[in-house]
């Protein structure tokens, strides 16, 4: 549903630029506007899930500059001179990332609300591992999920999906 931010910060706007999904784009938005709107109601990218809206079930997560935030609570000016990827970003061509073929490959999709979020968070944590050239623990693949919630999976087959990513199993 389109929020009406007028009324929140009467006529306070600000210019954009950003780049979305490897696309440069330019927005006059509202200041008092979220992430999450602005990837929904403003680039109809409607793979972002709106879950909670306060930052506790990670299923609105989306990379900036390549690490998690989490989107109903991050203001969408601040995206300016950054780097978005969305859901929508995660394919390469017809490709699905590594991390979407490893939950598929270990049954860790069941409803799909969470998984969105839930690849975004993964492929945070899998640059983090990358940069810094660490091949994580179960403890911290579960940490790495901790603000993700699934109600279906139970979990185990999606930290058994984020260990196939640093085992090459
Ligand atoms: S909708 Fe953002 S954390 Fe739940
Ligand atoms: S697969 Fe249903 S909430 Fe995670």
């Amino acid at each position: 549903m389109q929020k009406d931010y007028s009324t929140k910060v009467r006529d306070k706007t600000a210019e954009i630029e950003f780049t979305v999904n490897g696309a440069k784009l330019k927005r006059k938005i509202p200041c008092s506007m979220l992430l999450l709107d602005l990837i929904r109601d403003e680039l109809s990218l409607t793979g972002t899930k709106p879950g909670c809206n306060e930052g506790e079930c990670g299923a609105c997560t989306v990379l900036v500059n390549g690490f998690a935030v989490n989107s109903c609570l991050y203001p969408a000016v601040n995206i300016h001179g950054k780097k978005l990827t969305t859901i929508e970003g995660m394919l390469n061509g017809t490709k699905l990332d590594p991390v979407q073929e490893a939950l598929i490959k270990y049954g860790a999709v069941q409803c799909g609300f969470c998984t969105s979020g839930m690849v975004m968070s993964i492929k945070s944590f899998q640059n983090i591992c990358n940069n810094n050239k660490i091949t994580p623990s179960r403890d911290e693949i579960k940490k790495s999920i901790e603000g993700n919630l699934c109600r279906c999976t139970g979990y185990v087959s999606i930290i058994e999906a984020i260990e196939s990513l640093f085992t090459n199993i």
